[in-house]
């Protein structure tokens, strides 16, 4: 059985974690929707171009920070907020929080988060708020006024979830929140005792933004697919999106922008920063994917709002590519998500530490000491 020392890269750990998990959770993280032709496609688009280093630069001390959502964090990329984390490992969000912490970057906090606002607010690094958008308006305020108090450091708005994508490995599974115990999946728990035990016996699963509103995911299950189709206010729109942001007076990021028509009324509605995100390819199979987007979208909005690569990140040089063609940050679930199901917080803090290390790494062969020195002439296209 090779262990956490062994995982040098993401797909490292994502072996590591089919190992540990019960199949149909391993195939949640994993998968995404139709033929997951999106989901290939947002790491593969990083290879449609290539970096062209500098050399003789005194590169030996370098600096991979930068400010983003009016935060200086130490990693230019950040952990981008993911649900149910207590079902991939015990630990849950607690483990990521932590890890994010260890190397100051932000954390992202979902609304399907399995730990509470007040348990996280203890932990001292930059918190992201992802805000779903729920029928029960009421339920959406309260997580609002949550983040108000609850030490949120800002709030972004998940704008590509409107229905729920084809997930059709959860649907083979049987996934839902919480999980259950069917024929079919029940090899598959029994497979994996240490994550069956930890299950059953550790705190009950909860998702305690919604559970005071609504049952569904907590006492009624259901895919997250259904979730979103039944549950998220179909109506939402830019106004929403404007009174959301009104409401919560704070930082304000959309998550989910994939064109540059749209990165424009995110500017017009006073936006801080937007996220060019697929939610993974878990959506919208055939859309296209961040990277793909990123160079016209940074033109076009010329720094007015802050842009944030998330998706199909598995090596700092896709960072360094994304960073190169306008974006200010970069963020990914995947890339922490296998890891925390391999082994909790270690594992996390691994899976950071291995792209930090590359980034310092490829950022000297780069020829290059700061993040700020990144820029279009650092790469050509093929
Ligand atoms: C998902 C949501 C919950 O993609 O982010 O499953």
């Amino acid at each position: 059985m090779f262990k956490i020392n062994d995982c040098h890269n993401v797909n490292d750990f994502r072996k590591l974690a089919k190992k540990k998990l019960p199949s149909p959770i391993f195939h949640y993280i994993d998968g995404a929707a139709d033929d997951e032709v999106t989901y290939r496609r947002n790491t593969q688009s990083y290879e449609k171009c290539s970096l062209i280093p500098k050399v003789l630069n005194n590169v030996d001390k370098v600096d991979i920070g930068l400010k983003i959502m009016g935060k200086r964090i130490d990693l230019p990329f950040f952990l981008s907020p993911t649900a149910l984390q207590r079902l991939f490992h015990y630990e849950g969000e607690l483990a990521v929080a932590k890890a994010a912490e260890k190397f100051n970057t932000f954390f992202g906090i979902s609304s399907l988060s399995t730990v509470s606002l007040e348990r996280i607010r203890e932990i001292k690094t930059p918190k992201i708020f992802q805000l779903y958008f729920h029928k029960d308006r009421g339920l959406t305020n309260s997580m609002i006024d949550k983040c108000k108090t609850g030490g949120i450091d800002a709030i972004a708005l998940t704008v590509d979830t409107i229905t729920g994508g084809n997930r059709e490995r959860d649907l083979r599974t049987g996934f839902t929140s919480p999980p259950k115990l069917t024929l079919k999946s029940l090899l598959s728990f029994a497979t994996s005792p240490s994550w069956s035990l930890n299950y059953l016996f550790r705190e009950k699963f909860d998702l305690p933004f919604l559970s005071e509103y609504v049952k569904e995911g907590t006492d009624i299950q259901v895919s997250v697919s259904d979730y979103f189709s039944n549950m998220l206010d179909q109506t939402m729109n830019w106004k929403d999106a404007e009174n959301v942001k009104k409401k919560w007076g704070g930082t304000f990021c959309l998550k989910g922008i994939m064109s540059k028509e749209d990165a424009k009324k995110a500017i017009d509605i006073g936006a801080d920063a937007i996220m060019i995100s697929n939610h993974g390819g878990r959506q919208l199979d055939g859309s296209a994917s961040p990277f793909d987007q990123l160079e016209e979208i940074a033109d076009y909005v010329s720094g007015k709002i802050e842009l944030i690569c998330d998706g199909g990140i598995r090596r700092g040089t896709h960072m360094l590519k994304a960073l190169s063609l306008g974006a200010n940050a970069c963020s990914g679930g995947r890339l922490y998500l296998y890891a925390l199901a391999a082994a909790g917080q270690k594992g996390v803090e691994k899976s950071i530490q291995n792209l930090k290390n590359e980034l310092l790494r490829d950022m000297k062969l780069m020829g290059c000491t700061k993040i700020s020195q990144l820029n279009k002439k650092n790469i050509i296209f093929f």
